[in-house]
């Protein structure tokens, strides 16, 4: 039995031998009780008896500093900020869930697993939907070696210390039930913000007249997306882990076992509120016993996700590009408000595109506060007969912009106006191209200062060129004084220019010149990105370099070129057609690629020894991490996969592997070691 109140007094402790001795019963106590505390709500010390263990262990590894671990629970609060937090690449892609408002898609549903699954009824888990963010931590050696968020499936960013941060992550698995914790893990789950820490940020913040946040969920993003790990600290986030990426390789069969299993290693689950549901019945059941608990929970849940609950049969239902088809999301009903709508203004996008928005009497809708409502298009208001002088019906579905849904008519005074869509570009005055069935309107010139601003703006942006300091507003500042009328002059500024502008002194001018000039030097994805095509987002620009190697390449791609990349649509396609045959991107890209811009291809490697070939890593690896490894394979030209079959070519396997190497020799493919595989690439 250990002693969970070990009593040292720091002063008798005079050797290293014995302060390592001393420290590791202080560290297993204070991992107990956190364990107590946090997973099992079941506290046995007071917060003071856990703090004083804190204090005297944090003393005896500034006494002894050579026994200091980087584990250690002392070691939660990192002490410098960073610059910008790094990207990490998930070991597989982190899906989202595919969502549905009502019970017959449901149905649906459930009708699909059982008749792609060929049975008769199978069993779910029904989970609360957490309304944070998902993040997914790797343990190896049962340590957290890296926490990312899930950015865009493919990559996420690094927030490893600011997770750290939250007293409810374990640093190191623990071992509270008979499986002990396994040697590589990839869990995923949700930080959340609970309601009364929210409210306790935010009065907090109002006292110290810092903005507040709308909402838990924004809350918890910013907190955790924080470059000071320090500020991360000081915000009440929490966790409640829903998912373990190997399960199977784990030999663990089924997403109940997978929850029970996290919760033995300290990882916090919510089994709680967690249900098996047998047919239709009981999973229609349990979201409506869930809405009704809605309000009375300490957190935000915006939905319930069924599972099916066999991992193996999850595996036979496979996954669509986005989500799996085997878990959905069954949000609530909207949380709705009535107001009065004012005036329909319209805003001009950086592809020119027109939309009317509805100023609103503000309101509060599911605690946050509206102003502003979208209408989408003039067939939509015609449609819905929306008049300026309406009380409209809003609803706000999860973080989806407020939506009219429709006029209050009984509430009409005959003083209504109905809205004339504006024949002119509020901002430029360019005659607006309404379309047909009046579904899309667009500002024609290429010049508009809103087209201007907007595209200038998604050029400089953090996932683009990334250049610092040059936000939406400082964008319009330097458009104002004439030093900007498109991308290609942000090349041209000097630093006399700015000084001589407001708000600019000697530092802030130098700064924005050296970022400026620093972002030629990028790759060629973010480059592609930046030009603003319509539908092309950073994992498609990847996609493209993927494929298509230079930018020459890409800017005289035909059509099936681009067809022929999985992933790529006719939508994409034409769009990057028209945009490379348009000639003022022609002159643009021709410009800007005359001042010396340097665009590296990160997925070109000067031979691809691994061109066309799949391979499986399994077990743990010594040498890299996962992401890197499957950066190195892409690299290379091969494709780094995660689950083992015929058309696996090799399965490098380290300590620990298991299904996957078994298969991998039941199938007959090929096994190396970490070694051989490095001596395949060398
Ligand atoms: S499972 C492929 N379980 O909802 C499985 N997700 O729209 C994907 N979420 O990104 C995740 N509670 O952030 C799962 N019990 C739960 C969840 C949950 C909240 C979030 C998660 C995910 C999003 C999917």
């Amino acid at each position: 039995m250990k002693n969970h109140k070990p009593e040292i007094n720091i002063d008798d402790v005079q050797s290293v031998e014995r302060a390592e001795e001393a420290a590791e019963r202080l560290r297993d106590a204070i991992r107990y009780h956190n364990y107590r505390y946090y997973i099992l709500d079941a506290p046995e010390i007071s917060d003071a008896e856990y703090d004083k263990m804190l204090i005297d262990l944090s003393r005896l590894e500034q006494k002894f500093p050579e026994i200091l671990t980087d584990d250690s629970p002392t070691q939660r609060i990192g002490e410098e900020p960073i610059e910008e937090l790094g990207l990490v690449e998930h070991p597989s892609p982190m899906m989202s869930l595919k969502t549905v408002y009502e019970k017959d898609d449901v149905v649906r549903f459930d009708e699909t697993c059982r008749r792609d699954l060929e049975k008769d009824s199978i069993a779910y888990l029904a989970e609360p939907k957490f309304d944070g963010l998902a993040v997914e931590l790797i343990y190896e050696g049962e340590k957290l070696s890296v926490a990312s968020t899930r950015g865009d499936g493919q990559t996420g960013e690094d927030v490893t210390e600011n997770i750290k941060t939250i007293r409810e992550v374990p640093l190191v698995l623990e071992k509270y039930g008979d499986v002990p914790p396994p040697n590589y893990l990839v869990s995923r789950g949700e930080v959340y913000m609970d309601i009364e820490g929210f409210q306790a940020l935010n009065d907090r913040r109002a006292d110290e007249n810092q903005p507040l946040f709308a909402n838990p969920r924004n809350a918890a993003a910013g907190s955790l997306r924080q470059l000071d790990p320090r500020v991360t600290a000081e915000r009440p986030l929490r966790i409640f882990f829903y998912g373990i990426e190997n399960a199977i390789e784990l030999d663990l069969s089924t997403q109940e076992e997978v929850l029970r299993q996290l919760q033995t290693w300290g990882l916090k689950t919510n089994l709680d509120l967690s249900r098996i549901c047998r047919n239709i019945g009981d999973l229609l059941d349990y979201h409506q016993e869930m809405e009704a608990k809605r309000d009375g929970l300490p957190f935000e849940i915006d939905g319930v996700v069924y599972k099916v609950n066999n991992l193996d049969h999850q595996q036979t239902l496979g996954t669509r590009t986005r989500d799996p088809r085997w878990a959905i999301a069954y949000k609530f009903a909207p949380r709705r408000a009535t107001t009065k709508l004012h005036d329909i203004a319209v805003q001009v996008g950086r592809t020119g595109r027109v939309t009317p928005v509805a100023k609103l009497n503000p309101v509060r809708v599911g605690g946050v506060e509206v102003k502003n409502a979208s209408l989408h298009n003039l067939s939509e208001i015609e449609r819905k007969d929306i008049r300026i002088g309406d009380s409209v019906l809003i609803e706000r579905a999860g973080d989806v912009i407020p939506q009219v849904v429709k006029p209050i008519e009984s509430k009409r005074t005959g003083n209504e106006k109905p809205f004339n869509f504006p024949e002119q570009c509020p901002v430029c005055g360019a005659s607006i191209i309404m379309s047909e069935d009046k579904k899309q309107a667009h500002c024609p010139n290429a010049k508009c200062p809103a087209q201007i601003l907007g595209r200038i703006t998604h050029f400089a942006s953090r996932e683009a060129m990334d250049i610092e300091g040059l936000g939406e507003k400082r964008v319009q500042q330097l458009i104002d004084a004439g030093l900007l009328s498109g991308i290609g002059d942000l090349y041209q500024i000097n630093k006399e220019q700015l000084v001589a502008l407001e708000r600019f002194a000697d530092k802030s001018a130098s700064n924005l010149i050296q970022e400026i000039e620093s972002s030629k030097e990028t790759t060629l994805p973010r480059f592609i990105y930046g030009l603003g095509i319509p539908n092309v987002g950073i994992a498609t620009a990847r996609l493209i370099v993927q494929h298509l190697n230079t930018l020459d390449e890409i800017r005289s791609a035909e059509r099936s070129d681009f067809l022929e990349i999985e992933g790529i649509g006719p939508e994409i396609a034409d769009s990057l057609i028209a945009f490379f045959n348009e000639p003022h991107n022609k002159e643009l890209i021709d410009s800007l690629m005359s001042q010396a811009f340097d665009l590296t291809n990160p997925f070109e490697g000067s031979e691809k020894p691994l061109q066309g070939l799949t391979i499986v890593f399994t077990g743990s690896l010594e040498n890299f991490t996962r992401a890197e490894a499957k950066e190195m394979v892409e690299r290379l030209g091969g494709r780094a996969t995660s689950s083992v079959s015929n058309n696996t070519d090799y399965v490098v396997a380290g300590p620990g592997a298991g299904s996957k190497l078994q298969k991998a020799k039941e199938l007959g493919i090929d096994t190396l070691t970490e070694n051989e595989f490095l001596e395949l690439v060398k």
